[in-house]
């Protein structure tokens, strides 16, 4: 999808799809009373032009709710297209986001190929955080899940045209649209790898692919597999790994920029990349157990984030490390009761193979520290307890450090993502205890699963400031919505690079 940002006005551009915002501006708190629909434009032409359809009561603005009107007198386009945010008063940027993903979701399967988006005008919004929002929004929603069908067309937007005002801080609303660019489509980056099935993303070809992107990038990356791990000591991560035919992948990238100061900090992205979980000899109920493809989320998530701090090109040094294995039962793999040493020196108990997940980002996260990192944040469809608890619509975060979780709030208000604080707290840490070595791997009874998995990896990260995020129940999306498909939703690569920038000069 290629992109383009005009300072025009927009009756005069000729182009497939015009696409207008709308809100809904009744303020009555009478939940019956009619919405009063109005466009979020201050181009005369274009706002008055449809008053006949906006006094009809046959369109409200609800949110992402589409009107299509051909031929449009007053402007050059074929076609004109209203998308609701909803009650004006209530309008952020999330809806704006929706809105141009609904757009590009509304305009592929009928072939269209150009579309045009105003940018709403509106007081709450600035033009440059609206121009960033619909860039962001219009390439998650261009993204579509079906790589392996047959009698596929590929229905991607050729281009995505935004208008901004001509009287637009224009230098602003081009770093943010540039942004959102950058943003979106390394979310797609993302999304791609996770909707891969397992027979291709292999550990060894997630490697290839992170090799490949850094390459392109002009990121250092290395890509290593089992004779280094073994000679690095990481016992938790061979334990998983030692059960597959497919050799594990430890993948480090690293950005540096020569501005960096050289006592900033350094801040470490640490990813899960299970390609495939079976559980193991804990092996899971075969129902569902095809979903197990997107266990590498977390990973891939740091890898669609490097990509995008690569071209954002923030002031500070990131090293991103992906533990990249297959969890497989076999006659090599590891079993319940065994006991196995990270490269930490702490002994871990084995009470569940299934929780494979916390094995390898314990050592991910110990080899980070050791590279260096100062700050340490990783991602991992790490367990379904914070399924429970959250369900899909917010995914948990933890940290040990309130400056540092403070650093990552502010991430959130920018992305636009959900994720809701669960505890981190020493009570916890009894439920964890083994009595042949350290730690077990799995909580003694299985409530705050959550939890205890947070608890465990907190145990190699010591005082380090760190963040984690479990995002088991939203990084495939169960169900489409008007904004985006069904399947992988490229959560939280926005959030991570946000927190990045952060600590930007
Ligand atoms: N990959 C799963 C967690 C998961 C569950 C991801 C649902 C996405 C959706 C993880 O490795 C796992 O199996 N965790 C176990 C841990 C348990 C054995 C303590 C779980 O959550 O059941
Ligand atoms: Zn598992
Ligand atoms: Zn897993």
């Amino acid at each position: 999808m290629k992109t383009e940002l005009k300072f025009e006005s927009a009756p005069s551009i000729a182009t497939e799809l015009m696409v207008v915002l709308a809100a809904d501006a009744s303020t009555s708190k009478d939940k019956d009373a009619s919405a009063q629909p109005v466009l979020l434009t201050k181009d005369s032409a274009i706002a008055g032009a449809d008053k006949p359809v906006l006094t009809s009561g046959e369109f409200n603005a609800s949110i992402c709710e589409a009107l299509l009107l051909h031929s449009p007198r007053e402007l050059k386009s074929k076609r004109l297209l209203i998308i609701g945010l909803g009650k004006l008063s209530k309008v952020s940027v999330q809806e704006i986001r929706k809105a141009a993903g609904a757009a590009v979701r509304f305009a592929k399967p009928r072939g269209i190929r150009q579309v045009t988006l105003i940018l709403p005008e509106l007081e709450a919004v600035s033009l440059p955080a609206a121009a960033r929002a619909v860039v962001e929004g219009a390439f998650v929603g261009d993204f579509d899940p079906d790589t392996y069908r047959s009698d596929r067309k590929d229905r991607s937007i050729e281009q995505f045209t935004v208008v901004a005002p001509t009287a637009a801080d224009k230098k602003s609303v081009e770093a943010a649209f540039r942004e959102g660019g950058i943003l979106g489509d390394s979310q797609n980056f993302t999304r791609a790898l996770v909707n891969e099935p397992g027979n291709v993303m292999t550990p060894t070809i997630m490697g290839e692919r992170a090799a490949a992107m850094c390459k392109e990038q002009g990121l250092q990356c290395e890509v290593h597999s089992t004779d280094k791990i073994k000679e690095l000591k990481m016992g938790a991560f061979w334990a998983v790994a030692q059960g597959s035919d497919e050799p594990p992948a430890l993948i480090v990238m690293r950005y540096e920029p020569p501005s960096a100061k050289k006592d900033g900090p350094v801040l470490a992205l640490v990813g899960k990349g299970i390609t495939f979980d079976t559980g193991g000899i804990s092996i899971k109920p075969a129902d569902g157990m095809e979903k197990m493809k997107y266990d590498m989320a977390g990973g891939a998530a740091m890898l669609g984030a490097m990509r995008a701090i690569a071209q954002l090109k923030p002031d500070v040094r990131v090293i991103g490390i992906v533990c990249a294995a297959e969890n497989m039962p076999s006659g090599k793999a590891y079993k319940p009761g065994d006991v196995v040493t990270a490269m930490s020196g702490k002994a871990i108990e084995v009470l569940n193979t299934d929780a494979e997940g916390r094995m390898v980002l314990a050592d991910g996260l110990h080899y980070a520290k050791q590279l260096g990192a100062t700050h340490l944040i990783d991602a991992a469809t790490l367990t379904g307890a914070c399924v429970v608890a959250l369900g899909m619509v917010n995914a948990g975060v933890f940290s040990n450090d309130d400056a540092t979780y403070e650093h990552f709030h502010k991430a959130l208000e920018i992305s636009g993502e959900k994720f809701w604080r669960l505890p981190v707290e020493d009570e916890y840490r009894d439920m964890i205890v083994s009595h042949i070595g350290d730690i077990t791997n799995t909580g003694n009874s299985r409530w705050g699963g959550a939890i205890t998995a947070a608890m465990f990896l907190k145990e190699f990260v010591d005082e380090t400031p760190w963040i984690h995020l479990d995002i088991a129940g939203v990084a495939w999306m169960e169900e489409q919505k008007p904004w985006i498909a069904k399947g992988p939703s490229g959560v939280a690569v926005r959030s991570i690079v946000e927190w990045v920038r952060s600590y930007a000069k």
